[in-house]
């Protein structure tokens, strides 16, 4: 089936998220031979596209799941995934959320990747009250310079003024708490230093002073250790140049790892962009040109104004990001630049300049949009999340239809019947 086919078939209409769940498969195939025969769990970040179609195509190839919530957790054991190939990452686990996590399964989730000191007292209390051991792993920053992390500001992580994570000088802390609590097992430590990382460095970094500091506390007081665990951040190529694959990562990884003794133990991911980023693109149409003439000292310009906005795709106006743009049904001819913009009242509302037919065409697809898409769309400005297509080997298996515009006039209005201010 062709985009611009799927664009114009109003049974789907437009903005519609199109992704390619073969390609997201084969993604993850790559990924996991790179281990070989090492123990590992690619624990797929769910947020980066938590659609139901897209977990059962990853867990199918045999990853796991990296959540960060309670809701996320029920996702991902809804699409059938095994409780023990769980982990749950997240700086504000609620009590409730710790309930779930250790009541899941016979032995409760693979690892709460508990992020303080604070949060460990806690686990214990619920996992005693719950007559249940829970399964901890401590995440670690390691407090890296936010230089050294070479990615936009807003997805670094592992820096010393980040919220995420057990401080370097905290883990010993940390560790003899889990180790003292009688409803607390010590199974793994993790980082997680930032997102779209092009190369292996400050990963690497990040994954060596990790594996210094288990190496260390193995010999005494983390005995019984399953895992260590290096974090997602595997970057994309925007269209800026091809960036190391997910397998360079893995292998430039575990020969760290076993170059300090700890090749025994699985080595966990949490990869979420790498494997769906490419394979997802956001349809939309044009409504409208404009152009401004030159004059009062100002150069032309001219824009296209799409039905695709910052609440269906936020990666531009949140981090300056750049998408390819491209039109559907390419024609030879002239071309020129055009301000892409979507309709919400917002000057970052802003796709970038991008070269298209001239005069511009009726349908455009935004590149790169599998990951990060849909998981933040919102509906600022009273706009229905955007519809979601699936294919597999090129054929249409899936879809989700567009957010309804009535139901959203009549929830704002408070017309609607669910009045539970828990949402439960
Ligand atoms: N593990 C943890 C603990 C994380 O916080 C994240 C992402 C990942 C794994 C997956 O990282 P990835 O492999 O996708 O880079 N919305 C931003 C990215 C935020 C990433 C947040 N954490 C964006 O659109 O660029």
């Amino acid at each position: 089936v062709s985009l611009a086919a799927l664009a114009r078939d109003p049974s789907y209409g437009t903005p519609t998220y199109v992704y390619d769940l073969s390609a997201m498969a084969v993604e993850a195939r790559e990924l996991t031979a790179a281990f070989d025969t090492a123990p590992h769990l690619v624990a797929y970040a769910v947020k980066a596209n938590s659609a139901g179609p897209v977990l059962r195509a990853l867990f199918a190839e045999g990853c796991g799941a990296d959540v960060v919530s309670g809701a996320e957790l029920a996702l991902a054991l809804v699409a059938g995934i095994p409780p023990e190939r769980v982990v749950f990452s997240g700086v504000a686990k609620t009590n409730q959320e710790l309930d779930q996590a250790i009541a899941t399964g016979p032995r409760g989730i693979g690892a709460i990747q508990v992020e303080s000191v604070e949060e460990i007292g806690r686990v214990e209390a619920r996992a005693s009250a719950a007559g249940r051991v829970a399964r901890v792993a401590v995440r670690v920053n390691p407090g890296l310079g936010l230089d050294a992390l070479d990615t936009h500001a807003h997805i670094a992580t592992g820096h010393d003024e980040a919220k995420f994570g057990v401080a370097k000088g905290d883990v010993a802390t940390a560790v003899g708490l889990v180790n003292a609590g009688a409803h607390t097992e010590l199974v793994g430590f993790s980082v997680h230093v930032g997102s779209q990382f092009k190369d292996t460095g400050a990963y690497l970094d990040a994954a060596r002073a990790l594996f210094a500091m288990v190496a260390t506390l193995r010999a005494e007081e983390a005995k019984g250790l399953v895992f260590v665990d290096t974090g997602g951040g595997f970057g994309v190529d925007y269209g800026e140049g091809p960036v190391a694959r997910p397998s360079e990562f893995v292998r430039a990884v575990r020969r760290e790892q076993r170059a300090l003794g700890l090749g025994d133990l699985a080595l966990h991911v949490e990869p979420g962009r790498s494997l769906v980023a490419a394979h997802g693109v956001l349809l939309a149409r044009a409504i409208s040109s404009k152009a401004r003439a030159s004059g009062g000292g100002l150069p032309p310009r001219r824009w296209l104004m799409i039905d695709a906005g910052m609440n269906d795709l936020v990666r531009p106006a949140l981090y300056q990001a750049r998408h390819r743009i491209v039109e559907l049904g390419a024609r030879p001819g002239p071309r020129a630049a055009f301000r892409v913009v979507g309709p919400v009242c917002e000057s970052s509302d802003d796709f970038g300049s991008h070269e298209l037919a001239d005069p511009p065409p009726d349908l455009v697809a935004i590149l790169d949009a599998g990951a990060y898409g849909y998981t933040m769309a919102s509906a600022y400005n009273g706009r229905p999340l955007p519809a979601e297509v699936f294919l597999e080997g090129g054929r249409v298996v899936d879809v989700r239809a567009r957010g309804s515009i009535a139901h959203w006039v009549e929830e704002r209005a408070g017309l609607t019947s669910s009045r539970s201010p828990s949402g439960a």
